[in-house]
């Protein structure tokens, strides 16, 4: 017995020694003085198998033991409730200045976007918003896009399951309003589209875009070209003067393309315009009828133009940028550039 409390003292001592914070010593104490079957409870329950001789000798020597383990423990758990910092953290050295976190910034991207937003939003426009996975009525057919059409094929448009795609560009809204939505409408939307084209400095195959939609009674091509020229002088300059092309899009009749005189020569011709002196932003017309067929608006009623716009588009423009790809590389060498 004698022998069995010293084997047991040393043992504490070492687990004493291995517990280094307040749970560990917590677990010493039921280890060693549990109520069941606590090392030291079981001992003192062993004492009764003593021979009666021996008893007195070895019931001293265990409640020596006793007395030293309570104390023990004791002592360990007011250090470690007077001394938080424990062991295993570094000394804290107050008088070092704290680590800055760099301050962040929001995407470029996102901050163009706000500066459309906010510029629409001022001009009375409310935001609409779409989804990115699409079906073939939405994306094309309710656009008035014939089944032949080559924006359908499977080398421009990424189909995914369920016969879904991703949306080719932002116009989808324009259907999706109307139909939820009676005119008078004056929305925008902006969002990701989506391209089988490459990854190279002017393509990525997923950009974003802004749709415009208006519709009412007496909504006339001037007012397309008077919102456009409005918002290209708010965000791009002041001075700069719009260029509508005839184009042909299915959705719109008649449709345009729209140039702005070149923000950096003023028109003049330079690398950035290819010394055309304009610099294309964009598609633009009056809804085709055959739309308005598609949700129910009456086209002998009601008339309404649309435009399309790429952000990454204005944003290269805005920010002087030539390579599409820095937007999504995440480099912040790149992104440090545009502290918002
Ligand atoms: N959706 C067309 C595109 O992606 C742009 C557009 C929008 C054209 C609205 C006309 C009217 O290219």
């Amino acid at each position: 017995m004698q022998e069995r409390v010293r084997d047991l003292r040393r043992a504490f001592d070492a687990d004493l020694a291995a517990a280094g914070d307040a749970p560990a010593v917590a677990g010493l104490r039921a280890r060693w003085l549990g109520r069941k079957d606590g090392l030291l409870t079981v001992l003192l329950r062993d004492l009764r198998d003593v021979p009666p001789a021996e008893r007195a000798g070895a019931g001293q020597a265990v409640n020596a033991l006793k007395q030293h383990v309570e104390q023990a423990l004791e002592e360990a758990a007011a250090a470690q409730a007077s001394s938080p910092v424990t062991a295993s953290l570094v000394p804290l050295e107050m008088s070092l200045p704290g680590r800055r976190l760099p301050p962040g910034a929001p995407h470029p991207l996102a901050q163009v976007r706000a500066r459309i937003e906010a510029t629409f939003l001022a001009m009375g426009f409310a935001l609409e918003v779409g989804p990115e996975v699409e079906s073939d009525r939405y994306n094309f057919t309710a656009l008035n896009i014939p089944p032949h059409h080559p924006a359908r094929d499977a080398q421009d448009t990424f189909y995914v399951e369920g016969g879904l795609l991703l949306r080719t560009h932002t116009s989808p809204v324009q259907i999706r309003t109307m139909e939820r939505q009676r005119p008078p409408i004056r929305i925008v939307a902006i969002g990701k589209v989506f391209r089988r084209d490459p990854f190279d400095a002017t393509h990525s195959p997923m950009f974003h875009q802004v749709e415009g939609l208006v519709v009412a009674e007496g909504i006339a091509f001037s007012h397309l070209k008077g919102t456009l020229e409005r918002f290209c002088r708010q965000v791009l300059r002041e001075d700069v003067r719009l260029r509508l092309r005839p184009s042909y899009f299915p959705f719109v009749e008649p449709g345009a393309e729209y140039d702005v005189s070149c923000i950096f020569c003023t028109g003049t011709g330079c690398g950035r315009c290819k010394g055309s002196g304009w610099i294309e932003l964009g598609g633009a017309g009056m809804v085709h009828p055959a739309v308005f067929e598609q949700v129910g608006i009456d086209p002998e009623r009601y008339t309404g133009f649309a435009f399309g716009l790429g952000i990454e588009r204005i944003a290269m423009l805005t920010l002087g940028i030539d390579d599409i790809r820095l937007f999504f590389e995440n480099d912040l060498r790149f992104l440090g550039q545009f502290p918002g």
